[in-house]
């Protein structure tokens, strides 16, 4: 292809990525950082107390997409950081992360996470509750190791946030009159918090201005929320295969995510007392999952939640438009576009 070929041209030679494919590209760009963020949070993990170790090793080894601690460093070097302040930083962010998945499978009694049995299941509650606070403190001691005042406050105030945002939804679960706003309210905390956290403290160890930082910071918020938005879309329409988590754990819950809000105000008056039955008053029964998923699929509830979701990724795309053009901001922009159609 020549210099002088056509937007068109370019659009259609453009192998567009898929969501794996964005997550590789990503992983590719931050490699060096990420070896560095699983050398500390390996030896974050250590204690004499065997099951600490043990637990934890559990949830780290299993995997899990690191999309977190890569965008910290994304965030970072997309500004030109050359230091290595960053990896602790990203090292902290995905131990905040795994430490809220550890509580998180206890409060939603979640059986599978990361294509493994969760740590609840093999260790029990209390284990979980107790190493996911262990892992908490190990994350606030690498922050503090960065040395740097800002990010300390950035981060350790989204930790606070997050669990605001948990106790918030339990506030509203099982109760059929939930709102899409008291919804977002939900997202914003327990999701977006952490990803805004993530890309803003690497634009803050990196030295950018104020405006740059708010740009990280709203692109992390938005990309957050469409994540979250797809996942909640994910727990009624996805596969466990692909997921490596269950499917249908929100309905089980009473856990009023979008694609709920939405067929339950949708719902004929004749289907009310089945959404009462089954999410008021916890009353399961076999089918009703089944049933469930017809009723979104009739009136667009996971449709429309997808396309809120694209509507948060266009605004993380503004947010990225205010940032410097490079390698980095290019594969944090295909992450985002591709977040919305994913299925893992
Ligand atoms: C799971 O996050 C929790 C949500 C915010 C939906 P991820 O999808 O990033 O989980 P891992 O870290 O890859 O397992
Ligand atoms: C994820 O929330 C955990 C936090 C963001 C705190 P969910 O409960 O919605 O996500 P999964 O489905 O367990 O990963
Ligand atoms: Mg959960
Ligand atoms: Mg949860």
């Amino acid at each position: 292809m020549g210099l002088a070929a056509t937007t068109s041209e370019i659009t259609a030679s453009k192998k567009a990525p898929d969501f794996l494919g964005a997550v590789a590209t990503l992983r590719a760009l931050t490699a060096t950082g990420l070896d560095g963020v699983n050398q500390e949070i390996l030896a974050c993990m250590q204690s004499p107390v065997a099951m600490i170790p043990d637990l934890a090793g559990h949830l780290i080894n299993a995997g899990g997409k690191r999309i977190r601690p890569m965008l910290t460093i994304a965030a970072a070097r997309l500004f030109d950081y050359d230091g290595d302040h960053h990896v602790k930083l990203a090292a902290a962010v995905e131990l905040i992360h795994g430490a809220t998945l550890l509580h998180d499978d206890v409060v939603d009694a979640s059986a599978l996470r990361r294509g493994a049995q969760t740590a609840n299941i093999i260790w029990g509650n209390k284990e979980s509750v107790l190493v996911g606070d262990f892992i908490f403190s190990r994350a606030f001691e690498l922050m503090v190791a960065a040395k740097d005042l800002r990010v300390l406050q950035v981060l350790s105030r989204a930790s606070g946030v997050i669990a605001e945002g948990e106790v918030l939804q339990l506030t509203t679960q099982k109760n059929i009159a939930a709102t899409i706003d008291m919804y977002l309210a939900v997202v914003e905390a327990k999701t977006a918090a952490l990803f805004a956290a993530a890309t803003q403290s690497g634009a803050l160890i990196a030295g950018c201005t104020p405006a740059e930082e708010d740009a990280l910071r709203g692109y992390g918020r938005n990309l957050g929320i469409a994540y979250q938005l797809i996942d909640d879309a994910l727990d009624y329409d996805g596969f466990e295969s692909d997921l490596g988590k269950s499917i249908g754990d929100d309905f089980r819950e009473g856990k009023m995510t979008l694609p709920l809000v939405y067929a339950v105000a949708r719902a004929k008056p004749s289907e009310k007392p089945f959404w009462r039955r089954v999410i008021s008053d916890s009353c399961q029964k076999d089918g009703d999952l089944e049933k469930a998923c017809v009723l979104m699929e009739r009136d667009d509830a996971i449709a429309d939640t997808i396309t809120c979701a694209r509507r948060y990724a266009a605004h993380a795309l503004n947010d990225l438009s205010k940032a410097p053009e490079n390698e980095f901001s290019a594969a944090l922009a295909d992450l985002v576009e591709t977040s919305v159609s994913r299925a893992f």
